[in-house]
């Protein structure tokens, strides 16, 4: 089966292309299922101008990966970085909800051009109506899935692709370390203990992966009620600062629980866009703000300690 076709039987009517398709050889690498350790070289593809792939993830479910990646990406353009954002969560992604992205245009014959929202470009699976949910529960279409969104997909020159990750540490934060050269990652953390434990799991998953962590961010860390403008600790106080101290990492920001998040949200609409002098869109700049800073140090000073996970493929 041409490259193209694979596009098109995964994707559905996505690419609309008037031609057929001529027949291409097939990397071999396609159909496998990756092997720990073995990277998987990008088909002459979307990673090659990107200078830093960088992971958000959590070990629990619903503590805000994906708002904090949307909103992590559009501070980060907003210093005037080039940024992207794949939505890895294919079982449950969230990006075309939080932006109202279109569909993908489709370049030439494999190649998918991704929508923009506020100059971020977004991939989630979620705009291709057409993928068969109960195939990519399958974990080897949901890896074949990742592959084509990091290598089929025209991400351009880049300074950031920021990976929005699912809740956990199973397969798809496994192929995905394996298929792409991860400058690092975001740990993503609530206040209460529970939501720390799950953390943990995701650190000593990073930590296996050899996947350098940049930082810890916390979210809903309090709330501001209308009545009184104190500062509610509704999940108890410093867990991600505990964390962060812990593992000898920054706490990159502390966000609070503000309902207007979850309001605009649902609009498709970023708090970094609809509320940019909001508590949390300032926490996001400053997040930014310190990632940005250190992965430049870091490259900067060339020790080699990052080596091996930057993009070198030009
Ligand atoms: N700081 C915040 N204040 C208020 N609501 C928030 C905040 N952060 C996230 N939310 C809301 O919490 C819900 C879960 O957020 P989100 O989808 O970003 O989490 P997630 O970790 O990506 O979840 P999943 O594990 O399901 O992928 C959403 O309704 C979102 O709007
Ligand atoms: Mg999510
Ligand atoms: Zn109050």
């Amino acid at each position: 089966m041409s490259l193209f076709k694979k596009v098109q039987s995964l994707f559905g009517s996505a690419p609309d292309v008037s031609s057929p398709a001529p027949q291409k050889p097939v990397a071999s690498s396609d159909a496998e299922t990756p092997v720990p350790g073995k990277k998987v070289e990008p088909q002459g593809g979307g990673l090659e101008g990107v200078r830093h792939i960088v992971a958000v993830g959590s070990g629990k479910g619903g503590v805000g990966k994906s708002t904090i990646t949307l909103n992590l990406a559009l501070a980060l353009a907003a210093q005037g970085l080039k940024v992207g954002v794949l939505d890895a969560d294919v079982y449950g992604p969230s990006q075309q909800h939080l932006t109202n992205a279109p569909r993908p245009e489709l370049s030439g014959e494999d190649r998918l051009i991704p929508p923009e929202y506020e100059g971020v470009k977004i991939i989630s699976v979620a705009m291709f109506s057409n993928v068969n949910q109960a195939q990519v529960l399958r974990g080897p279409m949901a890896t074949q899935l990742l592959r084509q969104f990091l290598t089929q997909v025209n991400w351009g020159d880049l300074d950031y692709l920021l990976i929005d990750l699912p809740p956990g540490t199973g397969d798809i934060q496994l192929s995905l370390a394996q298929m792409a050269p991860l400058s690092g990652a975001v740990l993503i953390t609530t206040p209460q203990e529970m939501s720390i434990i799950d953390v943990r799991k995701a650190v000593s998953m990073f930590k296996t992966l050899n996947v350098p962590m940049l930082g810890v961010i916390e979210n809903m860390s309090y709330f501001i009620c209308d009545s009184c403008d104190k500062k509610h600790y509704i999940f108890r106080k410093g867990g991600g600062a505990r964390l962060a101290a812990e593992l000898g990492l920054p706490l990159l920001a502390e966000i609070p629980l503000d309902p207007r998040v979850v309001e605009t949200s649902d609009e498709g609409k970023a708090v970094m866009v609809s509320m940019p002098s909001s508590d949390a869109a300032r926490e996001f700049t400053k997040a930014a703000k310190t990632i940005s800073d250190g992965l430049a140090l870091q490259q900067k000073s060339g020790d080699g300690g990052l080596g091996y996970f930057l993009l070198e493929w030009k």
